[in-house]
């Protein structure tokens, strides 16, 4: 059957062939031990389920306003600009079913064939698959390692900026569980200011922190009239299979996301959004949420410094590690990360995703690095599965 020519464009997560190949691995009877579920293994609260149950009984069946109910863009404009010092009302606020679809629609509204699109790499691989899809070409700008994790190489991404319309930031990063300085936050505003940048902010993991205070390039100067956020329900309220966020911007890019909303999936699910106004009106329940994460962090920070040939920054926001493994690769004689995690499995039942999953390695790349995620198992599993990471890699 021939296909639309436009679908040879199209990517993809390649991640969920991870998830493929351990369950494909755990139905021949071996443990393994889930590193690479980004997904969340923890319930939504009880308050929020409740929420979404009466709606349903009530009969909130039915379609309803394709830019969202009211009192959820007026909750989700309260609550997204107190958070981040912006003045924000409904006409801010297009909700959406998840986060994911703010990537598509803020391309889809903002960029014309060929038009230039920065992007994070390593980054979540949907910006690129959307970039090729829409036709405009992706300019990729990379990351180097610090003593406390990692940092936009801010040179590549100024010397990249005059070939680009749009700009796609990610901070409190997947993978890489990195957060910008003040410093470099401000510089990267002030590139898109100077070169008329419009920007996606994605803040999927603004309130997935441990220490210190998020905060939002929106914020910055000049930036709030150029700026999309993109915010989700699915980490902080565990809330992943619900579907449902929203973006949040200058009040010409919402309507004609809202456009694209009746276009696509007509409206998000009525009783889902009552659900959400329960969650922002009463969020006590994210913050065990949040504190059963930190465990798993920590547990995983400490296992890991008996891992030879691994160095790992300790991030204070997401539910993700990048590991360096380049010495881990030499101890045990492979060439790639792919190589890696397809014996880790094998061995020792540990599963996890790699660089290759977060979008193309750059030409100047020596290192080598894989991403644990620690969101979709326990503590007890962490501390098991790394100590048998550390002890194979001992073994050379
Ligand atoms: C950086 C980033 N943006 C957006 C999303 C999409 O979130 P949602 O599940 O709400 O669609 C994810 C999900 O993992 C993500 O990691």
């Amino acid at each position: 059957m021939q296909l639309a020519k436009r679908l040879e464009n199209l990517g993809t997560e390649t991640a969920f062939a991870v998830s493929g190949a351990a369950a494909a691995w755990a139905a021949r009877g071996n443990r393994v031990f889930p590193f690479h579920l980004g997904d969340i293994d923890l319930p939504t609260p009880a308050n929020i389920v409740a929420a979404m149950n009466r709606a349903i009984s009530e009969g909130k069946t039915g379609y309803c306003a394709a830019a969202g109910i009211a009192p959820l863009r007026e909750a989700l404009a309260a609550n997204i600009g107190r958070d981040r010092g912006l003045s924000l009302g409904p006409e801010n606020i297009v909700v959406q079913p998840g986060g994911k679809p703010v990537i598509t629609k803020f391309i889809q509204t903002m960029m014309n064939p060929g038009d230039g699109v920065l992007y994070p790499n390593p980054g979540y691989p949907i910006y690129e698959s959307q970039i090729n899809y829409f036709g405009g070409r992706a300019l990729p700008y990379r990351y180097h390692e610090t003593s406390t994790g990692f940092g936009i190489d801010l040179e590549q991404l100024r010397s990249l900026a005059p070939q680009a319309r749009l700009l796609i930031y990610n901070n409190l990063q997947n993978p890489l569980g990195c957060e910008s300085s003040p410093a470099e936050m401000a510089e990267i505003a002030r590139i898109a200011v100077e070169h008329d940048l419009k920007v996606l902010s994605d803040e999927a993991y603004f309130e997935m922190r441990y220490a210190g205070k998020s905060s939002s390039i929106a914020s910055l100067p000049g930036m709030a009239e150029r700026t999309v956020i993109l915010y989700t329900f699915s980490k902080k309220f565990a809330m992943t299979g619900w579907r449902l966020g929203c973006a949040a911007g200058p009040e010409p890019v919402i309507s004609q996301i809202a456009k694209l909303n009746t276009n696509d999936e007509s409206c998000t699910t009525h009783f889902v959004q009552v659900a959400g106004v329960e969650a922002l009106q009463h969020p006590e329940g994210a913050a065990p949420i949040l504190a059963e994460l930190q465990k798993r962090r920590d547990a995983a920070i400490a296992a890991l410094q008996d891992v030879p040939g691994l160095k790992v920054a300790r991030p204070d926001a997401t539910f993700y590690l990048f590991p360096n493994v380049t010495g881990l690769l030499t101890r045990k004689g492979f060439n790639d990360v792919a190589e890696l995690a397809k014996a880790a499995l094998h061995d020792i039942g540990v599963s996890f995703c790699t660089r290759h999953h977060f979008g193309t390695r750059q030409p100047a790349e020596t290192e080598h690095y894989i991403r644990l995620a620690y969101s979709g198992i326990s503590c007890a599993m962490i501390t098991e599965g790394i100590g048998r990471l550390a002890e194979w890699a001992r073994k050379g």
